[in-house]
């Protein structure tokens, strides 16, 4: 994963990254800091942001991602949602133009045990752009391991839509430990259903998947 990484950044194809939070692409991120491959030319976009935390906050993304690498690695740009925009459509319209203005070379997804990517629950269109998202009870509950307590998750996020995400050239997601199996099963060998979002990249060109034994252990083909 980490050489995949190196390679295709030093292919020199890559203007724009798509980056994911959370726990999945932790080592990935610590391989990148301690790798430190020229990434200053490259624009990094982010998935998504919880609403109503401020990007200092220390559990919104934009704090995480400072944190585990932008603070290490010198890239040329970064996008991510603003949580604290007032007028949430203008703020989905800026996000879009910013996807259109840095098409997503080089894609990293992680995927929620329902099967979500970015903060796409169950039901959400494959052909969705930035959308302010209520997440779901079990995406709380997932989340709550990073607060206090679970009342402290901000229920509300925006997230890249699924149609975002399949404009990428290259989408490489990774998912770790048995909590991801039955989602890893659905995406690879279910039927594309918008009830798990992560269906939608049975349709992209260009998916790499990277998951340890306990994910794939449903696996069956
Ligand atoms: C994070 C994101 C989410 C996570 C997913 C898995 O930016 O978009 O889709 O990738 O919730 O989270 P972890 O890695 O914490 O299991």
């Amino acid at each position: 994963m980490s050489e995949l990484f190196a390679s295709d950044i030093n292919s020199g194809n890559i203007k724009t990254v798509g980056l994911a939070t959370g726990s999945t692409p932790l080592d990935f991120y610590k391989y990148v800091r301690e790798a430190q491959p020229d990434c200053k030319a490259i624009t990094t976009v982010n998935l998504d942001e919880y609403v109503g935390l401020a990007a200092d906050h220390d559990q919104s993304y934009s704090y995480f991602m400072h944190e585990h690498l932008f603070n290490d690695v010198a890239f040329a740009k970064h996008f991510l949602p603003d949580g604290l925009a007032k007028d949430s459509a203008a703020e989905c319209a800026r996000y879009d133009e910013v996807l259109a203005e840095n098409p997503i070379d080089w894609q990293l997804l992680g995927i929620g045990g329902n099967g979500h990517i970015g903060f796409n629950e169950p039901g959400a269109s494959f052909e969705g752009t930035t959308q302010r998202v209520q997440l779901t009870e079990e995406t709380l509950a997932a989340n709550a391991r990073f607060f206090d307590s679970i009342e402290e998750v901000p229920t509300e996020a925006y997230s890249m839509g699924i149609g975002s995400i399949l404009n990428s050239k290259k989408i490489v997601l990774l998912a770790f430990g048995e909590e991801k199996a039955a989602a890893i099963k659905a995406m690879i060998e279910g039927p594309m259903t918008n009830e798990v979002p992560a269906t939608a990249l049975q349709n992209h060109p260009n998916v790499t998947v990277f998951l340890d034994e306990a994910a794939a252990s449903l696996l069956t083909k």
